[in-house]
């Protein structure tokens, strides 16, 4: 497994990647920096390149990485860089994803491994990651990787919110 910030040469694979979560009825990638809503590849390399440093009311800045295996794009993991008060609350510094015909092989917790080496090269000396709490398989993931609950939050909706601390300084 390697992590690999998304070019051009990667654009067959990733669009088969997107298909495989919309024919499994996964209309949300989760992760991917909005691969799951462009109409267009190219516009989306754009889009990712400018989120590296992009900083407003409503974003921090981001990197987007695709997990590959022997070629295959398995997975995709994104970082941001900052928290802001929405991301302190729900969505915290890491979103995660595996295509479903390759969940249940350990790359989630591998591509999270991956990543936290890269916060830690950002200078991050702490992440946020948050799950539902229904979300098993992304807990153990995280929790595989150092993570520590702080609380639970409960939504307007009622679903239930974990936030974990990974400490990237131990
Ligand atoms: C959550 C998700 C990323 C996990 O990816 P994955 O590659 O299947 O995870 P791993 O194989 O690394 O497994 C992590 C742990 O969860 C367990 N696990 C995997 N699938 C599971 C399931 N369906 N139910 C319960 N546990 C499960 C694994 O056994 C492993 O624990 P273990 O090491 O103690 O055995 C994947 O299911 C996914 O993409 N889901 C949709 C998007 C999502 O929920 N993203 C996270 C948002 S917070």
């Amino acid at each position: 497994m390697k992590l690999v910030f998304p070019a051009i040469e990667h654009k067959e694979a990733a669009l088969a990647y997107r298909k495989e979560h919309f024919e499994r009825g996964e209309r949300d990638i989760q992760g991917d920096s909005g691969l799951d809503y462009t109409e267009n590849y190219n516009d989306w390399l754009v889009k990712i390149r400018e989120d590296l440093t992009r900083e407003d009311e409503q974003m921090v800045p981001g990197t987007v990485y695709f997990g590959i295996v022997s070629g295959a794009i398995v997975g995709m993991i994104s970082i941001r860089h900052k928290l802001n008060d929405n991301l302190l609350k729900i969505g915290g510094n890491i979103g995660y994803g595996v295509r479903p015909t390759q969940r249940g092989k350990g790359y989630a917790s591998r591509m999270l491994t991956l990543a936290l080496d890269e916060c830690r090269e950002l200078g991050m000396k702490r992440v946020l990651i948050t799950c539902d709490k229904t979300n098993i398989a992304s807990a153990k993931t995280i929790l595989k990787n150092g993570g520590v609950l702080e609380n639970e939050l409960t939504l307007n909706d009622g679903s239930v919110t974990q936030r974990y601390w990974i400490d990237l300084e131990g």
